[in-house]
């Protein structure tokens, strides 16, 4: 295994891991220590962030991408007019790493991750990070902080969080011409406390996470910012997360919280298409899945006034793989509309949910190949 050592840069007054020899014996310390030593209680980990051992990091700078760096570190050393700080230069990304049941570790489509943080890097006049890179990064990353994949059978897995700002000092508003990569891990476990169960949302016509025409489609930063007012709304009024309507006419469902969203009518998937969604992985696998066990799929808008006609309803993405609904209120209207028992998910649903949790852990053949893994 290469392992570089952080460089500074001249955007860098601090230097992390400096000493060849700190790190060799951090690297040391990293074969000794085993799973067993972490004193994770596994099964009750929650969606949050937990120190590991490192962090991999590359930078784009001079016009060309840097070698891999390694740090164990938590922090990173920023120029104070950096355009990430500004001008919210920022995208991201999100996936996992599993456990299987015969011991491997398998990381679930990084290809497609690494596509979308290509798009999402031009999106918003990024400098795209090539493939192949993004791939190497996602594998050392894994690879370095192998004792913080959860054991088989937890339900708990290795949040890969990669993440792209631009770090050239600007105060005009143009794009930075320099932009570090890097990539955490931390082991999480169920995204909603509630886990496989229904949840409760609700929608209003008083919010809109992104434009028409912005940046829905892509995985950058402002986007969340943008949905923090209504998500803590929700929130505090009892709901798991606000539903997205279409932002131009207020007529479709959009998205579910940071998820897509679902629903199951006469044995058919229906899920929203519009340009300000962002292409779910997790919604994209459900519905080969959907097809693989002979369910019909439909990708089209979706009206509000549609809602009572479906059987289920989920919300999907990584974190939590499927987050069954069984309410949603419109804020606006005094409408409700509910799917199924408020205890159990439909069906469909769970046949859908427990088959892709089936393909992430290896317990049945992976037929479309989209678990890497790896060789360690
Ligand atoms: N929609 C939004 C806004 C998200 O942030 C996410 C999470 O990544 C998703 C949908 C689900 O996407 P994926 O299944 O690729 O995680
Ligand atoms: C998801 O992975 O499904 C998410 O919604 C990611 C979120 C934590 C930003």
């Amino acid at each position: 295994m290469v392992i570089n050592v952080l460089k500074t840069d001249y955007l860098t007054n601090l230097i992390y891991n400096k000493t060849p020899g700190r790190l060799s014996s951090l690297l040391a310390a990293k074969t000794t220590l085993t799973m067993a030593e972490n004193n994770i209680d596994w099964g009750s980990l929650s969606f949050s962030y937990m120190k590991t051992d490192f962090n991999v990091r590359c930078t784009f700078t001079n016009g060309k991408w840097g070698p891999i760096e390694v740090s164990d570190s938590e922090y990173v050393p920023l120029h104070i007019a950096a355009s990430c700080l500004h001008y919210g230069q920022e995208s991201f990304e999100g996936l996992k790493a599993f456990r299987g049941k015969d011991g491997k570790v398998r990381i679930f489509r990084p290809i497609e991750n690494a596509k979308r943080f290509i798009r999402s890097a031009e999106g918003i006049g990024m400098e795209p990070m090539p493939e192949e890179l993004f791939l190497e990064m996602v594998r050392k990353v894994v690879e370095l902080n192998e004792r913080f994949v959860p054991p088989y059978g937890t339900g708990a897995s290795l949040y890969i969080r990669p993440f792209q700002i631009g770090i050239t000092p600007l105060v005009g508003v143009k794009p930075a011409t320099d932009y570090m990569v890097i990539m955490l891990v931390t082991p999480v476990g169920p995204y909603f406390k509630s886990g496989f169960k229904p949840c409760k949302v609700c929608m209003s016509r008083d919010h809109d996470r992104v434009a028409p025409k912005g940046t829905g489609s892509i995985k950058v930063g402002g986007n969340y910012a943008a949905s923090l007012v209504a998500g803590e709304r929700a929130h505090n009024l009892g709901y798991s997360v606000m539903l997205y309507l279409d932002p131009k006419e207020k007529k479709y469902i959009d998205e579910c919280g940071a998820a897509n969203f679902f629903a199951i009518k006469d044995n058919t998937y229906i899920t929203p298409a519009s340009e300000s969604i962002l292409p779910s992985i997790t919604n994209m696998s459900l519905r080969q899945i959907a097809e693989d066990l002979g369910v019909k799929v439909e990708a089209r808008p979706i009206a509000i006034e549609e809602l009572p006609t479906f059987e289920e309803a989920s919300a999907c993405g990584t974190a939590a793989v499927c987050s069954p609904i069984h309410l949603i209120d419109d804020l606006d209207t005094g409408k409700s509309y509910t799917f199924g028992s408020p205890d159990e998910a439909g069906p469909v649903t769970t046949k859908l949910y427990n088959q892709l949790r089936a393909i992430q852990n290896g317990e049945v053949e992976d037929i479309h190949g989209w678990c890497e893994i790896l060789d360690i």
